[in-house]
């Protein structure tokens, strides 16, 4: 099966054809963030708001990011759970967009992940307020520098409010850019009785 023409609407599962284009990247697209995702977040007026995380994995459910729970991004999603996400690889000109619902992964989860990542950027979590105002590169040093010095020969705990989030997705649509502005696009959607339907869009 040909992962980028009309065969994927044979696909049953969206979500395994996603991580089957996200690993073609990862191995042929030269990027060193193939995994970067663009997430929207709405706030309590409707107000969109987007940056790039990183996709940690895709799992039957969808798909995995982290970050920090108290961050824009997490206070949005605390009150409004729908989030977009969009991933766009220019070297062969494909695209994935995502909606979804978030839900934040297990504290247990959490921990785990946390416990392989390397020490510097568990201390650069550990101290770092995502989002909120801070004065000078200096401050941040200087947290940084207290917290290693204060955990010395420890390990360094996981934040109550670091961890990831789950998007489980309700549409998924891949985009596979042609000539002539005439592109191909799949849009996926579950039903209610979560079921998978595809259909071709108009470019
Ligand atoms: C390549 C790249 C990867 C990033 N990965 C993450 C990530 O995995 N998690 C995260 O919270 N922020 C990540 N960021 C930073 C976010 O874009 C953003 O600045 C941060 O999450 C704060 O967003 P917010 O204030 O809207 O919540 C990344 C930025 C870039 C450019």
């Amino acid at each position: 099966m040909n992962i980028f023409s009309e065969d994927i609407l044979e696909y049953k599962n969206p979500i395994e054809l996603a991580q089957e284009w996200l690993k073609w990247q990862q191995e042929n697209c030269g990027m060193n963030y193939a995994n970067s995702m663009s997430i929207s977040t709405c706030d309590s007026l409707g107000r969109p708001s987007s940056r790039i995380v990183l996709l940690k994995e895709i799992t039957p459910e969808g798909f995995v990011f982290f970050s920090n729970y108290n961050s824009r991004k997490g206070q949005e999603l605390a009150k409004n759970p729908y989030i977009a996400a969009n991933f766009y690889w220019d070297a062969n000109f494909k695209q994935i967009k995502i909606h979804g619902i978030a839900q934040k992964t297990t504290r247990q989860e959490n921990v785990d992940y946390w416990i392989t990542r390397p020490r510097e950027s568990q201390i650069s979590q550990f101290v770092s307020q995502q989002s909120q105002p801070v004065d000078s590169r200096a401050t941040l040093e200087k947290l940084y520098k207290d917290a290693e010095k204060k955990l010395e020969n420890k390990n360094v705990p996981c934040p109550e409010h670091w961890g990831g989030y789950l998007i489980k997705p309700y549409e998924i649509e891949f985009w596979i850019g042609r000539e002539y502005r005439f592109h191909d696009r799949y849009l996926f959607s579950r039903n209610e009785a979560e079921n998978w339907l595809g259909q071709r869009l108009f470019p």
